[in-house]
């Protein structure tokens, strides 16, 4: 290798210590691979065994991504319980296991440590409370909670009884709780007086209360409210119900729903190119078999291991990884209500030693904040029972990446990095990491059973080392199976762009080596901070302010967060610009969508680069986010191009 070639090429291979006792090695995973590709029948019908069926399926996959003759189905005659499989199947083995590990944002509070048994009961009881309240199988139950063994308490209730969860983040504003609410017609709505981040109070209930004065929403006919901070909130009686009156008292045994394979879930909002939050659907089996397996096989889990997944559980990884995957698998996963900042930027290798974190699974985003602060408050920490590293949710620079196998890691530990999607149920191109050969920066190759392949423009399939948008070619068990009231919208959005393939909406390059490396959304997603908000979404929320005529929002690359959000605004006729009208666009944004979404730069616009036939060219908007107007391309084709020249002069990163 040239002195001049970046050392993102550098391979590390499998150490081999962790190869010795993998549960996965190269060889096993080669044949694994080409088995499930052979007779995908025979090697998921052997892989959903890991589950307890009260009426194993027959029938192992019934698909077809043609236009004509859609559908996607697994396991579709078994008969099963989710909660069942996280909790009641261990308790003779493992009742007294520590399932969850409760860290507070306050690390001068007591960690709680609660057992299978424990959990099953708590499970039990409010799934029982549920039931009480009128819910019923298929129900919709919006849970809009801190990060707290309680989130994961109401999600498990919901799968006992077979009522369909749909998890709002903390984050969100009550516009964006009353829009989810009001999409699935939620019946009830688990929160908590207030969340807690950072020391910050967040008034979860106030902004329920504020969702639920406005239009969609009286579908919901109980509220129930987690006594966690002791903050004064308003109840409105008879509709919000404190939970532990009606919960405590339960008795701590439930009979759990029969659900078929393909039952709902759980809905998950996340945000596509165009329009409102689509919401998700995921079904009972597959999503667990894939949840479950994915858990297991990625982060080589073993009996002993302490698995922290730092997501909330208001995104799928905290479904996939906080929620379902370890408690299917038997396991100990860590609930951290905090940040990584506060009290201090050790917070992250602190827990780590107090709870003797094994496998650690975080998003680069935090990754690169904590490398910003330097090596001392790693090195102050032991992390010696650290043995695998994970990363999610958007590229990681080969920079932060060496930082994190280096720093974080002690060059001991493997990273495991793991492309996947809300769509996709869970992992499906990573390492195994006593398998795979690491490159810094790629999500290399993909699971068992995932066929990767990338397309050009016109959906022609690419071969060898090339570039180009990221598809699937067929199913895997934890593939999403609707948009939730709009099975035009799931087709229209992922089956239409490349005819027989499932679009991912990601460009990416492959290797030489046949490794993947994803280069980011090819639509309008921007992902900020490892959290995905549709540009369409931010431009609706700034246009709903009174002097706005016109916005347009792009991406731009950010040191910390993988992208920023920049806004271009035109007020409306005879309004002028000010710094305190900025400030008020910003604060607005934050009122419709939640602080996720706050832009980083609101440029004003006299006038957005259109095209004759009205379209703005966002292209040529990136650009100037970018700092880079000389490589605006061709603006020929532009209505008006002399609005260019004004944005350039006007740009705000220069
Ligand atoms: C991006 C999060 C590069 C990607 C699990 C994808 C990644 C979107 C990676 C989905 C990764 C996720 N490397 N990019 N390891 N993981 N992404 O739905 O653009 O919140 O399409 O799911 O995040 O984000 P979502």
């Amino acid at each position: 290798m040239s002195q001049s070639e970046p050392t993102a090429a550098a391979v590390y291979p499998v150490p081999d210590a962790f190869a010795a006792t993998a549960r996965i090695r190269r060889e096993d995973y080669e044949r694994d691979y080409a088995a499930a590709l052979a007779d995908p029948d025979a090697y998921w019908a052997r892989v959903a065994q890991r589950l307890d069926w009260f009426v194993p399926p027959t029938k192992t996959r019934d698909v077809s991504y043609a236009l004509e003759d859609f559908r996607i189905r697994w396991f579709e005659d078994g008969v099963l319980n989710v909660s069942v499989n996280c909790l009641d199947r261990h308790l003779a083995a493992r009742g007294d296991k520590t399932a969850l590990i409760f860290e507070p944002d306050d690390p001068a509070k007591p960690a709680q440590r609660i057992s299978y048994r424990e959990l099953h009961a708590r499970v039990c009881k409010l799934a029982n409370a549920l039931r009480n309240l009128g819910v019923k199988k298929g129900d919709r139950v919006t849970i809009y909670l801190p990060m707290t063994p309680d989130a994961v308490v109401a999600i498990q209730a919901c799968a006992r009884i077979g009522a369909i969860h749909s998890v709002v983040f903390g984050g969100f504003s009550p516009n964006s709780i009353a829009d989810r609410i009001a999409d699935c017609t939620s019946k009830l709505v688990i929160t908590a007086d207030e969340g807690l981040r950072g020391g910050k109070t967040v008034p979860l209930k106030a902004n329920v209360d504020a969702a639920l004065k406005m239009p969609g929403t009286n579908s919901v006919e109980t509220v129930l409210v987690v006594r966690h901070t002791g903050g004064a909130v308003d109840m409105q009686m008879p509709r919000d119900r404190w939970y532990d009156a009606v919960v405590d008292d339960q008795p701590a045994e439930c009979e759990p729903e029969r659900m078929n394979a393909e039952d709902p879930l759980f809905i998950l909002y996340t945000s596509g190119s165009t329009g409102k939050p689509k919401g998700v659907l995921h079904t009972t089996a597959g999503y667990l078999v894939w949840a479950s397996y994915t858990h297991e096989s990625v982060f080589d889990l073993r009996e002993d291991d302490v698995f922290w997944c730092t997501a909330d559980v208001g995104w799928v990884t905290g479904h996939s990884y906080v929620a379902y995957g370890p408690l299917a698998n038997g396991g100990t996963g860590i609930v951290f209500e905090g940040v990584p900042n506060y009290p201090n930027v050790s917070r992250f290798w602190e827990v780590i030693d107090k709870h003797q974190v094994t496998i650690f699974y975080t998003a680069p985003t935090a990754i690169r904040a904590l490398m910003r602060e330097g090596e001392a408050p790693v090195k102050k920490t032991s992390r010696a029972s650290l043995r695998l590293l994970g990363s999610v949710g958007e590229p990681i620079n080969p920079e932060a990446w060496r930082w994190y196998h280096e720093v974080v890691g002690d060059s001991r530990c493997p990273i495991v990095d793991t492309w996947w999607q809300t769509e996709t149920g869970g992992i499906l191109i990573s390492p195994l990491p006593g398998a795979t050969d690491l490159k810094p920066g790629s999500a290399t190759i993909p699971f068992f059973g995932v066929q990767p392949a990338l397309v050009d423009a016109n959906g022609a399939i690419l071969d060898g080392a090339t570039e180009g948008n990221l598809v699937l070619l067929d199913s895997w068990p934890g593939q999403m199976r609707t948009v939730y009231g709009d099975h035009a919208r799931f087709i229209e959005t992922y089956f239409k762009t490349y005819p027989g393939m499932y679009f991912t909406g990601d460009g990416c390059r492959r290797d030489e080596d046949g490794y993947y490396w994803i280069t980011g959304r090819v639509d309008d997603v921007i992902n900020v901070s490892g959290h995905r908000i549709g540009t369409a979404e931010v431009e609706s929320a700034l246009v709903s302010h009174p002097l706005v005529a016109e916005a347009a929002v792009v991406g731009f690359n950010h040191d910390i967060k993988g992208q920023g959000i920049y806004a271009y605004v035109t007020l409306v006729a005879g309004e002028a610009p000010t710094e305190d009208l900025r400030k008020a666009l910003v604060a607005h944004v934050r009122k419709e969508i939640g602080p996720i979404a706050t832009p980083d730069f609101v440029q004003w616009a006299p006038g957005l680069p259109k095209t004759r036939s009205g379209k703005i060219m966002r292209r040529i908007l990136r650009k100037i986010a970018e700092n880079a107007p000389d490589q605006l391309g061709d603006t020929s084709t532009l209505a008006d191009p002399s609005v260019v020249k004004s944005l350039v002069d006007e740009r705000l990163v220069k």
